[in-house]
C-alpha cells in the first residue's frame, strides 16, 4: 500500500528525531513492501525565520492533503522574545486546524530500562503501562484569555462543552477496550464547575459501558498516585492542561521523557504523531537526543492511521530487542554499564532490527 506522510522536522532536536523515525519507516517499507511518500513542511521557529509566521497556510493545506503528520518538536529560546509569533502557536494551531482532539500518550517502562526509572523495584514490579488520553483542542489552552490595559491582572478560562467531553470520553472508552478496560477520569471536581460537568457527562456515558471500570480521581491525588502506586492505572482520561502536566510526570516512569510517544487523533483516520518531549535546544544538533519517542510515535501512526498493526508491532518489537539484546543507549537512558551511542546509530540499529526480525 501507498501512504502520504507529512513531515514537520521543526526546531531544536526535532529534525534529528524525525530523521531517525524516517530511517525506521524506510525499513518498514523494505520489509513489508509498502510505499511511504514523505512531504516536508515548515512550522514553528523554522517557519518564523523563513516566512515570519509560525504556521504558514501552505503547511496546513499541504498537511491536510496527506494521510498523517509526523512532527519533531517546535520552539527554543531564540524565538522567546518574539511578541507576535511564538513557535508553540504552530503546535496549537495544527491541533486546532486538524481537529485532533484526542492525544494518546503511551507510557511504557521497558524491561531493560527498569534501572532508569526513579521508582523502587517493589513499586515497579513487572513493569508499567499507562495510556494517558488528553483532551487536546479545548479547555484553558483555547479558552478566553486576556490582560487588563495596565497589565496589573490577567486571566485564562477553562471551558468545556458536553460535546467536547462526550467525544474525548468515547475515544478513551475505545482505547480502554483494547487494554485492561479500566479508566481513571482525572479532574478537580471538588473546586471546578467544568470538572463537575465532566463527571456528569461521564456518569451518563459509563452507564452504557458496564464492561468498563470507571474511577474518578482529583488531579492532585492523581499526581501523587502516579509515583506512589502507578500500577493502579490503565487508561487515564483528562483535560488539556491536566493531561499536559501529568504526562510529563508520568514520562519519568518510562525512565526518560525520550521514551514516550504520542498520537493525536480526530474522528477520521488522520493523525498527528509526535514525541511527548520538546525541542531540547541544549542538545540540538549534537547527535545526542533519544530518537525512540519519535520512532514509537511512527509506530502509533502505522497502528492508528494506517491500520497496520503488524507493522507497528514490528517497530515496537525492534525497540524492545535493541534494548534487551544490546547495551547501546543514548545518554538519557544510560547507566554505568551502557555503551553510549548517538541518535543516528540508535535509529539505524532499530531499523536493522525491523528489517531482519
Ligand atoms: C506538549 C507541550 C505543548 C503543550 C507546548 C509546547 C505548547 O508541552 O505537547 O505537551 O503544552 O501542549
Ligand atoms: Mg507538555
Amino acid at each position: 500500500m501507498k501512504y502520504d506522510i507529512s513531515v514537520i522536522p521543526g526546531d531544536g532536536v526535532g529534525p534529528e528525531c524525525v530523521n531517525g523515525a524516517c530511517t525506521v519507516l524506510r525499513a518498514v517499507e523494505k520489509r513489508f513492501a509498502h510505499t511511504f511518500n514523505f512531504h516536508e513542511y515548515l512550522a514553528g521557529g523554522a517557519a518564523i525565520d523563513k516566512f515570519g509566521v509560525a504556521l504558514p497556510d501552505e503547511t496546513v493545506k499541504g498537511v491536510r492533503n496527506t494521510d498523517s503528520l509526523l512532527l519533531g518538536a517546535v520552539g527554543g529560546p531564540r524565538w522567546d522574545k518574539c511578541e507576535t509569533q511564538r513557535p508553540e502557536q504552530a503546535l496549537l494551531g495544527l491541533r486546532a486546524e486538524l481537529n485532533v482532539f484526542a492525544n494518546l500518550r503511551h507510557v511504557v517502562l521497558f524491561n531493560a530500562l527498569k534501572c532508569a526509572c526513579p521508582l523502587k523495584d517493589n513499586i515497579i514490579e513487572d513493569g508499567i503501562n499507562i495510556m494517558i488520553v488528553r483532551e487536546l483542542t479545548g479547555g484553558i489552552y483555547f479558552g478566553k484569555s486576556g490582560k487588563s490595559a495596565d497589565g496589573s491582572s490577567a486571566f485564562d478560562t477553562e471551558e468545556y462543552s458536553v460535546f467536547e467531553i462526550e467525544r474525548i470520553l468515547n475515544k478513551a472508552i475505545n482505547v480502554a477496550k483494547t487494554r485492561n478496560k479500566k479508566i481513571t477520569l482525572v479532574d478537580k471536581a471538588n473546586v471546578m464547575e467544568s470538572s463537575r460537568l465532566w463527571r456528569r457527562v461521564a456518569e451518563k456515558i459509563f452507564a452504557q459501558h458496564k464492561d468498563i471500570q470507571i474511577e474518578y480521581m482529583y488531579v492532585d491525588n492523581a499526581a501523587m498516585q502516579l509515583v506512589r502506586n502507578p500500577k493502579q492505572f490503565d487508561t487515564i482520561v483528562t483535560s488539556n492542561l491536566f493531561g499536559d502536566i501529568l504526562s510529563d510526570e508520568a514520562s519519568q516512569l518510562a525512565g526518560s521523557i525520550g521514551m514516550v510517544p504520542s498520537a493525536s487523533l480526530g474522528e477520521g483516520g488522520f493523525g498527528m504523531y509526535e514525541p511527548v518531549h520538546g525541542s531540547a535546544p541544549d542538545i540540538a544538533g549534537m547527535n545526542k537526543v533519544n530518537p525512540i519517542a519519535t520512532i514509537l510515535s511512527a509506530a502509533m501512526m502505522l497502528r492508528y492511521s494506517f491500520n497496520l498493526d503488524y507493522e507497528a508491532s514490528a517497530i515496537d518489537d525492534a525497540v524492545t530487542a535493541m534494548l534487551d539484546k544490546t547495551k547501546f543507549r543514548t545518554p538519557d537512558i544510560a547507566t554505568k554499564e551502557s555503551n553510549i551511542i548517538g541518535t543516528d546509530e540508535m535509529s539505524r540499529m532499530i531499523a536493522q532490527y525491523v528489517e531482519c526480525c
